[in-house]
């Protein structure tokens, strides 16, 4: 049997800049997106958030269609500057009526909102004095948290506050693939600890303001050795520590992994001891983000974690180039109990980019690649509970096709098919799939024919 518990929470995610488009609408600031999609050559193909899916003016009827396939939950996240245009000091009251009428839609749909306070849209006028590098933006990001645990608490009982703080600092900071786009090894680790500290004071702000669950999302990529050797060992510990564990073991431990120094050499900073007391606030769940795996080969050359990802001949891989690997979402699931200890998790982004058409004339998308890694993916869920994890739900990355950051519209990760030229929204069999999954409270996963597991 696969039948999930009557309280697991199913629904779909999706975030601000990459659905809503009418960035500057009711008084919004920009973010540092909005300049970074104005950088010729940093998008593909020059594409912007300036529409996306028009989610901001359509709202009314994305939550309709969320209702019509039967969700139970929904995860947003909040933009920033829409709140506070310039990241702190006066409330933009039309932007934060904006999140109020969605919050207020959901719940009448008997849909429970989870709503994020950052992923990865910070006002460019933080950008301005330092962003994620100034150590006052724990009290900025505090600030913005607490007007809306002010505002929004009392509907809202699930609240996250970053968004994959590795892929901030990883790609806005170390390598300059997402905004702000910088490419600094001394930076990166610095963004790394304010990210931390804002989350923790964000935490501090809502257990004096709220009454429900706060935690933080993270992504989790499970690094397998490509060989026993001693070097290709080392090599997936450094992978793993700076991937999966430079952000649990300070918020759970209190410490930052050992492999940190190794990897970053001279740019790794000494932190006072007092930060960590800080940091290690203890949440109410962990949201963890699953996409693949990452097979890890030792190789001298490579900067900056002198390790490459072995490519797994036999495997299938999405769009995005990542194979498919559903143990890994158990093997996550597990790993964070046994390491963490037995907080509620909850898998707040699990799916996959295929090739789907740019229209769907038909009115159907038929994308059985994407049924078959929900299937499997859902399975390895269930397989996790079955360990006795307490998984609490599970989000489906996306809702709609949207703007893939850097990649623009070029990758299509929605159970939901998008037009971008009408922007008509047509569900594609996976969303029809995922609905009987979600109204059989899994049983679907059992009875229909899968083909064999990747
Ligand atoms: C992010 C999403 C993104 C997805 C697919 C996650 O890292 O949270 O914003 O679209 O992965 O790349």
């Amino acid at each position: 049997m696969t039948t999930f518990p009557t309280s697991f929470l199913w629904g779909a995610a999706t975030s601000a800049y990459q659905i809503e488009g009418s960035p500057l609408a009711d008084g919004a600031g920009p973010s540092i997106w909005h300049r970074f999609v104005r950088t010729p050559g940093l998008t593909k193909d020059g594409d912007t958030g300036d529409v996306a899916c028009d989610h901001y003016r359509r709202m009314a009827d994305d939550v309709a269609l969320m209702k019509r396939l039967g969700l139970k939950a929904y995860r947003f996240s909040i933009a920033w500057a829409r709140i506070l245009p310039e990241g702190r000091g006066a409330v933009n009251e039309r932007g934060l009526a904006f999140y109020e009428r969605l919050v207020d839609t959901l719940l009448e749909n008997g849909i429970e909102p989870m709503a994020t306070l950052f992923h990865w849209d910070l006002p460019a006028a933080l950008d301005d004095r330092g962003g994620w590098l100034n150590p006052e933006v724990a009290d900025w990001f505090a600030d913005y948290a607490s007007v809306l645990f002010r505002r929004l608490d009392d509907r809202v009982k699930l609240w996250a506050t970053l968004n994959e703080p590795w892929v901030v600092t990883d790609g806005g900071y170390l390598h300059g693939t997402l905004a702000p786009g910088h490419k600094n090894r001394f930076e990166a680790p610095i963004a790394s600890h304010h990210l931390l500290r804002s989350h923790a004071k964000a935490v501090q702000a809502y257990r004096a303001l709220g009454h429900h669950q706060v935690g933080l999302v993270v992504n989790i990529e499970p690094k397998y050795p490509a060989s026993t050797t001693p070097l290709d060992l080392a090599a997936t510990r450094r992978a793993e520590a700076y991937m999966n564990r430079q952000y649990l073991d300070p918020v759970f431990r209190g410490r930052y992994p050992e492999e940190m120094k190794e990897i970053f050499g001279e740019a790794w900073p000494d932190w006072p001891e007092q930060d960590f007391a800080l940091i290690r606030q203890p949440i109410d769940f962990l949201g963890v983000n699953y996409y693949t795996r990452n097979v890890v080969r030792h190789e001298e050359t490579s900067w900056l974690l002198k390790t490459v990802p072995v490519r797994q001949t036999q495997a299938t891989y999405t769009e995005t180039g990542w194979e498919v690997f559903p143990q890994g979402l158990t093997d996550t699931l597990v790993w964070i109990r046994n390491r963490y200890g037995d907080i509620p998790q909850y898998v707040t982004e699990n799916g996959a980019a295929f090739y789907d058409p740019p229209a769907a004339p038909s009115g159907r998308v038929a994308d059985p690649l994407r049924i078959e890694y929900y299937r499997w993916h859902l399975r390895a869920v269930h397989a996790a509970i079955e360990q006795g994890v307490d998984v609490r739900g599970y989000f489906a990355w996306s809702l709609l096709d949207n703007l893939e950051w850097s990649l623009g519209y070029s990758k299509r990760f929605g159970i939901v098919h998008v037009n971008f030229e009408t922007l008509e929204r047509t569900p594609k069999d996976s969303a029809k799939f995922y609905a009987d999954v979600v109204a059989s409270r899994g049983a679907v996963l059992a009875t229909t024919e899968p083909r064999d597991a990747p």
